[in-house]
C-alpha cells in the first residue's frame, strides 16, 4: 500500500470543529464516501486486510460501518450481520450498553445470526475510545462466535481505542490516523 494512497484518503476526510458538542474535532468521512476513487480505495484496502483474518462473515456497526462492510462483503464474497442502535431490529435481539467520546449508546444484534466458532471481522468507519467496537465484540462473543479482528478507516490514537481492543483480544487495523 503506497503512502500516497493513504495521504489521498486522509485528504478526503473533512474536520468539523465543535460537533456534536464543543471541543470535539469531528472527523467527517462522508466526503471520502462520496468520492468514487477514495471509497473504492478504502474498501479494497480494508478487504485485503480483513481477508488475512479468514472471516466467515462480517459484522457491521451502525451507521457508517454498514457502508464499508457492505462494499467489503461484495469484494470478499461474504455476508454481513448488522450491529444496530437500540430499537431498530424487528426480531429478538441481544444488546450491550457502552460509553462514547461524547455520551453513551447501545448496540443490538439479532439472535441466531452467528453460531459458535464462526469467525467474524468487525467493521466500522472510525475508532475513537473503542467503546463501540468493544460492545460489538462482546455481542459476537455472547453468541460463541469469534471476533478475530476489527477494521476501520480512521483511528483517533489519542483516545486509546486500539489498546483497549487489543487488551480484550481483538486486534484492530486502521488505514489512517488523526492525532
Ligand atoms: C462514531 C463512529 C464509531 C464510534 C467510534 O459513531 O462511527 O461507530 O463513533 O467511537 P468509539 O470508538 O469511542 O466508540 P457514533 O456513535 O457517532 O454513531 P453514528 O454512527 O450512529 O453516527
Ligand atoms: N466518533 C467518536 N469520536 C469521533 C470524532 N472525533 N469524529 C468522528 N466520529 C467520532
Amino acid at each position: 500500500m503506497a503512502d500516497d494512497d493513504l495521504a489521498r484518503l486522509a485528504a478526503l476526510v473533512r474536520t468539523i470543529p465543535d460537533f456534536p458538542q464543543p471541543g470535539i474535532q469531528f472527523r467527517d468521512i462522508t466526503t471520502l464516501i462520496a468520492d468514487p476513487h477514495g471509497f473504492a480505495l478504502a474498501t479494497d484496502l480494508l478487504a485485503i486486510r480483513a481477508a488475512r483474518y479468514r472471516p466467515d462473515i462480517l459484522v457491521a456497526v451502525e451507521a457508517r460501518g454498514f457502508i464499508f462492510a457492505a462494499a467489503m462483503a461484495r469484494v470478499m464474497g461474504l455476508g454481513v450481520v448488522l450491529a444496530r442502535k437500540p430499537g431498530k431490529l424487528p426480531g429478538a435481539a441481544i444488546g450491550v450498553d457502552y460509553a462514547l467520546e461524547y455520551g453513551s449508546d447501545r448496540l443490538e444484534m439479532h439472535e441466531g445470526m452467528l453460531s459458535a466458532g464462526q469467525r467474524t471481522v468487525l467493521v466500522d468507519d472510525l475508532l475513537a475510545t473503542g467503546g463501540t467496537l468493544l460492545a460489538a465484540a462482546e455481542l459476537v462473543g455472547r453468541t460463541g462466535a469469534i471476533a478475530a479482528a476489527a477494521l476501520c478507516v480512521i483511528d483517533l490514537p489519542d483516545l486509546g481505542g486500539a489498546k483497549r481492543l487489543a487488551d480484550a483480544g481483538v486486534p484492530v487495523e486502521t488505514l489512517i490516523a488523526f492525532a
